[in-house]
Order: C-alpha cells, then sequence, then structure tokens
C-alpha cells in the first residue's frame, strides 16, 4: 500500500518502521525526520501545511494517509483530504474538538455522564480568581484550546492557581488556546492511557500503557511531553479494567455516535486510577507519544490494512492486531528541557544501537547537518525501545541501547515502568 505519514516525531518513526515490516507498503513521510528516512520517502512539507499535504498525496497517489499530530487533525487536514476522496486514518476537525477543546471534551464527558473531575469554565480572570481563592482546595487550571502540552497547571496553591490564570487569561501566554480555563479538581493516583481504533460503527481496544509525563526520576522534575511509556500495564486489576472499559470507553464510543461525531482514528483516552475508581484526565484524538512506540513494538497482524479499514469504515471486516510480549520506551531528552532545550548537540552511538536486538531508536528531535552528523533539534531527541516476552527482558535492552547513546548534558528517567515493578501493587 502507498501510505503518506504526516508528523516529524518519534510517534511517525515507530508507525513507518512498524509499516515498514511489510515489503509491499511503499511509505512517504511528510515531513518524517532523520530517522524515517531510511524506510521511507521525507517530503520536505510541513505537517500543518494542508493544500501542500492534499496536493501531495493526490500527485503521489498515495491510497492511505496516517496523520500523527493534533495540530493538523483540528486544522482540518483529515476533511480536506476526505473531500479528495482520500483515504484518511484521523478524525476531522468536528470530531479533533474532543482533543482541540477542553471544555468540548468536559462537556462531553458530563453529557454521557463519563467520570472525570469536576470542573468550571471560565473567560474572564475576576471571577475565575474568586473562584478559586473560595474553593479552598487545590485546582488545576487548564488552556481550553491546545498548548502543546504545556497548558495545564496542577496548581499547589492559590498563589500558582492565580498566576497560572494570570497568565493564561491577562498575559494570553498562550494566545487564543487560553483565553478561555477550564478549573478542575486536583485528582491523586495513578495515570494510564487506553488507545481505542474507532471507525464510526467498531471500537478495538489496543489495550493499556502507562507514560511518565514528569521529567526526573520519581516524578520530581516538571511536566513534560512524555519521558518513557511501558506496556502492559500488569498492575491494573481486572475489576479496574473492567470499569475502564464499561463506565469509560462504552460510554465514550456510545456517545460519539450518539453525537453524530464522525470519528475515523484512534481515540486515546487519558486516565487516573482517583481513589480507586478511574476517571477521564483528557481525550486525544492521535496515538500518545511515546506510548506509540510500544504499541508498534508489541503489535502483532496487518497495521496498514487495520489504518486502512479504520479510514474505510470496515474495521470489522479485519482481523484484529494482537498485542504480544511487554515493551519499553525511555526517552532521552536534550539539557534544559523541558524549559529551554538546547540543540545542535552531537549524538554518539547511533550505529550501535540500531544493532541491538529487538531495540528501535526512535528519532524525534534530530537533525542531520551538511556533513552528515547528527545532531540534536529539540526537547525530546530520541525514544529508545526495547521489546522482549517479558518487561525485565524489554527494560534491559531499552536500557542497554540508551547506555551505548552519547548526548552531551542530555537527561533521561531510570525509573521507567516503577510502579510495574514494585513488589505490591500500586493502584
Ligand atoms: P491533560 O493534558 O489534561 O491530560 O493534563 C496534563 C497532565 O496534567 C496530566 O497528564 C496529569 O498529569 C495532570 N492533570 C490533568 N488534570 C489533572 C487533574 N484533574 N488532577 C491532577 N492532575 C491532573
Ligand atoms: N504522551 C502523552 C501524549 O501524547 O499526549
Amino acid at each position: 500500500m502507498r501510505i503518506l505519514i504526516v508528523g516529524s516525531g518519534a510517534r511517525e518513526h515507530a508507525l513507518a518502521l512498524r509499516l515498514s515490516k511489510d515489503s509491499s507498503n511503499e511509505l512517504f513521510c511528510a515531513p518524517g525526520n532523520v530517522g524515517t528516512e531510511s524506510v521511507a520517502t521525507n517530503l520536505a512539507v510541513a505537517s500543518t501545511d494542508i493544500p501542500a499535504l492534499v496536493e501531495h498525496a493526490l500527485a503521489l497517489r498515495v491510497e492511505l494517509v496516517v496523520v500523527g499530530p493534533e495540530a493538523p487533525l483540528c486544522a482540518g487536514l483529515a476533511d480536506a483530504l476526505r473531500a479528495e476522496g482520500i483515504a484518511t486514518f484521523g478524525p476531522g476537525q468536528a470530531a479533533a474538538h474532543l482533543e482541540g477543546s477542553k471544555r468540548f471534551a468536559k462537556e462531553f464527558m458530563v453529557r454521557h455522564g463519563i467520570p472525570t473531575a469536576n470542573f468550571q469554565v471560565f473567560e474572564q480572570y475576576e471571577p475565575a480568581a474568586s473562584f478559586v481563592q473560595e474553593a479552598q482546595r487545590p485546582c488545576v487550571i487548564k488552556a481550553d484550546g491546545l498548548a502543546a502540552g504545556k497548558g495545564v497547571v496542577v496548581a499547589k496553591t492559590p498563589e500558582q492557581a492565580l498566576d497560572a490564570l494570570d497568565a493564561m487569561l491577562c498575559r494570553r501566554a498562550f494566545g487564543d488556546a487560553g483565553a478561555r480555563v477550564v478549573i478542575e479538581d486536583t485528582l491523586v493516583g495513578p495515570e494510564l492511557s487506553l488507545h481505542v481504533l474507532f471507525d464510526g460503527v467498531t471500537a478495538r481496544s489496543l489495550g493499556f500503557a502507562q507514560d511518565h509525563k514528569r521529567a526526573y526520576d520519581q516524578d520530581l522534575g516538571p511536566n513534560t511531553g512524555g519521558m518513557g511509556a511501558y506496556a502492559p500495564v500488569p498492575w491494573l486489576d481486572p475489576s479496574l479494567q473492567q470499569q475502564i472499559h464499561t463506565q469509560i470507553v462504552d460510554p465514550s464510543i456510545a456517545g460519539l455516535k450518539l453525537d453524530g461525531i464522525d470519528f475515523r482514528g484512534v481515540l486515546f483516552i487519558g486516565v487516573m486510577i482517583h481513589e480507586g475508581q478511574a476517571k477521564v484526565l483528557e481525550y486525544n484524538v492521535r496515538f500518545g507519544d511515546p506510548e506509540c512506540a510500544v504499541l508498534c513494538a508489541r503489535m502483532e497482524g496487518d497495521l496498514a490494512q487495520t489504518l486502512w479499514a479504520v479510514a474505510t469504515q470496515t474495521l470489522c471486516d479485519v482481523p484484529p492486531l494482537t498485542l504480544s510480549g511487554s515493551a519499553v520506551a525511555v526517552v532521552i531528552a536534550s539539557e534544559g528541557y523541558p524549559e529551554a532545550p538546547k540543540v545542535g548537540v552531537a549524538i554518539e552511538g547511533l550505529e550501535e544501537a540500531a544493532r541491538m536486538p529487538e531495540t528501535s531508536v526512535l528519532h524525534a528531535g534530530t537533525r542531520r547537518r551538511e556533513d552528515g552528523r547528527v545532531v540534536t533539534h529539540g526537547g525530546r531527541v530520541l525514544a529508545v525501545t526495547g521489546r522482549g516476552d517479558s518487561l525485565e527482558t524489554a527494560l534491559s535492552r531499552a536500557y542497554s541501547a540508551v547506555d551505548v547513546l552519547g548526548i552531551a548534558g542530555s537527561h533521561h528517567r531510570r525509573d521507567i515502568a516503577w510502579q510495574a515493578r514494585k513488589p505490591t501493587k500500586s493502584a
């Protein structure tokens, strides 16, 4: 199948690598990255340039477009491609609101009885500030729109909450994305995510994974886009899994159908287990990054056919993908990430790491210099992924590869999957 993958992160490299395992697939990436270069033809087109992407998809006669990131989905890329008759994996703009507007997502949850933290929506500083001062409990301030993972402040004190409100509503630190805020109760507990393929008719789960949002071991650092992930999640007991399916997944899928929201892609449901009950933190309308790395490492079956079936609303006709073994992804981040990542630093050991068994070195923030050297070019640089029959094997493979890679000043977590390794379950 001729497939165009839109995006340039570790997620898109993971998808390209997995799709390239079937030699009958011919792959293009827009724009792709240094890693996708070896399995696909990279096109010099930005992932948000909708007219150019449509033009290339038509000219290249691709049979399927897989959209990785949220920004082009929220901007209507899938609608524009479908208008030209191009099968597209990824929801249209209306459905992408589930990620693009926190208010829309929260109202959807309330409408369909899906457990989530209590919340209020504000557009003016004064009433929002009074609410926070009177609430007498910690709260979370969220910019309504897309803010590249930076628009959520878990405020420990009213002062921090007021600061966040001032930044979003008055100083417009996130532009229009912060012109409206959602203030919600703080939940406490382990987080995990579930990916569900949905074509508008048929839904199929791709299982649970756990990301590590904070930089530094023991969650001591600031929030990031994600510092590492693993799957499956052994500490999640069957009754909680059942609860998540019946109280969250089923009503989310039923809600999309009831509301007539045309969704063709993957619904990522971010969940927190608060006082033993699962509650939804957020929906994303695309694969998580780095979660996609561990999903792709575990998937068995025909991924191209499955993504095409989602795009063409024929998922019920194809055999389900199965998930085998365990996988772990460890993100190596640049010095200064997430505040001010240092770029242009040489990356050593890529060839040696790439030769290691059942290991993939996925590129995210990298660039090939004119002299051929690969250097850092972003905050999250690489997602180093190991697979194995057990979590321990997957972990040891991922960290063995991390240890042969050298990026001066970089940091990564050494404790990925700690919750799965504790002698007693942590949920
Ligand atoms: P979101 O983009 O809404 O998932 O928020 C980003 C991160 O902020 C989540 O992964 C959580 O770690 C944290 N967070 C969001 N909402 C809450 C909440 N209500 N209580 C505690 N932490 C939260
Ligand atoms: N890793 C979380 C996300 O992709 O939003």
